[in-house]
């Protein structure tokens, strides 16, 4: 198949792009690099010794999506290019919902024109907001308590709505938990701008010497040891999951959407346990007073994507930190250079 990725030199993108080249499809980048570069699709290249065609260009430009689905008889858009930084889309919030509205629905009626109907949309569990039990299923009420989060479920709406107006569009609407780790090459991987928030690119600078220590957000949470606790996926887990909603969609019109995650919760000490045990290395932390918005724990009830797509993980916290430490090191050795 021809698959346009949207955003597909970015962290997820980049991972699926490998994934699904190596399993056969025509693969198409499309990314504005605003928070990614040129050189990733190189190093997708080296990785699938392929010569992947990377298109420069934003998703809000109608004209261009337009030209690339024909020129490349794009067939099916996993749409990946989004802004995702929760603090900033509360500071800046039109910036948010133009990018990651607005820009989905420009590309929707690229796709409309040109009639292509198939579209795999990147959410996240931050729609399901506060949880009202656990494991988060599907079900579960939709509540985002953050701009960004409420752009990833206006977008959902959309899709359904289109879904509904036209029995020809195929839709799922992925919704991804803690993606965390790196292709095992360590050629790709997560790789942040400034200072990280999240957990595990925070982990690995400070590892790399670029910061003092891990501020531990909380230690008093109702939780096994009193950190918070999450449902970090494998990268390569989740770049799978993109190719198993894929060929789901082969055979179903509508829109289905699908929790991407382990179902099994891990603790910051448990996360930084395992990557301490991969470095080889004891991490200096600090206790650092909750954050504030942090949820104590939240997982993924993962069963409808196993039933509907076949697909559960098989990589565990170890594999993310060997991985992620791989490409820690070329990181490290590129800057260097
Ligand atoms: P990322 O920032 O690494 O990748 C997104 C890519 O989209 C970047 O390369 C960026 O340059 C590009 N982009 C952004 N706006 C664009 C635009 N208007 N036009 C063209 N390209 C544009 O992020 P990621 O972690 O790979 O996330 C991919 C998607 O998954 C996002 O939509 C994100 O909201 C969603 N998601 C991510 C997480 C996570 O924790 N990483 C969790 C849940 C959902
Ligand atoms: N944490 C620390 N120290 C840090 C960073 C994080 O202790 O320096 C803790 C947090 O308090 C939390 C856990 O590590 O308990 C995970 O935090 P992350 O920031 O890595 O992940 P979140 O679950 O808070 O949020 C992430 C993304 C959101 C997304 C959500 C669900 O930031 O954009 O996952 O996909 F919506």
């Amino acid at each position: 198949m021809n698959i346009l990725l949207t955003g597909g030199t970015g962290y997820i993108g980049s991972h699926t792009a490998v994934v699904l080249a190596n399993a056969g499809h025509s693969v198409v980048l499309l990314d504005n690099f605003c928070n990614s570069n040129r050189s990733v699709s190189e190093r997708i290249n080296q990785i699938t010794n392929q010569m992947i065609p990377c298109i420069e260009g934003d998703v809000r430009d109608t004209g261009l999506l337009v030209k690339t689905l024909t020129e490349f008889k794009i067939e099916a858009v996993i749409h990946f290019a989004g802004l995702k930084a929760v603090g900033e889309s509360g500071q800046e919030p039109l910036k948010y919902y133009d990018n990651n509205v607005a820009g989905s629905i420009s590309l929707l009626e690229a796709m409309k024109q040109v009639n292509v109907k198939t579209i795999v949309f990147s959410s996240s569990a931050t729609v399901y907001g506060e949880p009202q039990y656990l494991p988060y299923d599907e079900e579960h009420p939709l509540n985002p308590i953050n701009t960004y989060g409420r752009t990833k479920l206006q977008v959902e709406e959309i899709l359904q709505d289109l879904a509904k107006s036209d029995p020809q569009w195929r839709i799922t609407l992925l919704r991804y938990f803690n993606p965390v780790g790196a292709h095992e090459s360590g050629l790709i991987g997560e790789d942040p701008n400034g200072i990280p928030n999240n957990l595990m690119p925070y982990i690995m600078q400070v590892a790399s010497g670029k910061l003092p220590h891990l501020n531990i957000f909380g230690n008093d949470y109702d939780t096994r040891d009193g950190t918070g606790e999450r449902d970090y996926i494998h990268v390569m887990d989740l770049a799978e999951g993109h190719l198993a909603a894929l060929s789901f969609l082969q055979n179903h019109q509508g829109c289905e959407t699908f929790n991407l995650g382990t179902g099994k919760p891990v603790s910051v000490i448990e996360l930084l346990s395992a990557y301490e045990q991969a470095c080889g290395q004891k991490l200096p932390t600090k206790l650092a007073p909750r954050r504030e918005g942090d949820l104590p724990i939240y997982y993924a009830k993962p069963n409808k994507a196993k039933e509907y797509l076949g697909w559960m993980v098989t990589r565990g916290v170890a594999d993310v930190s060997t991985s992620s430490y791989r490409w820690q090191q070329m990181r490290d050795g590129l800057a260097a250079s």
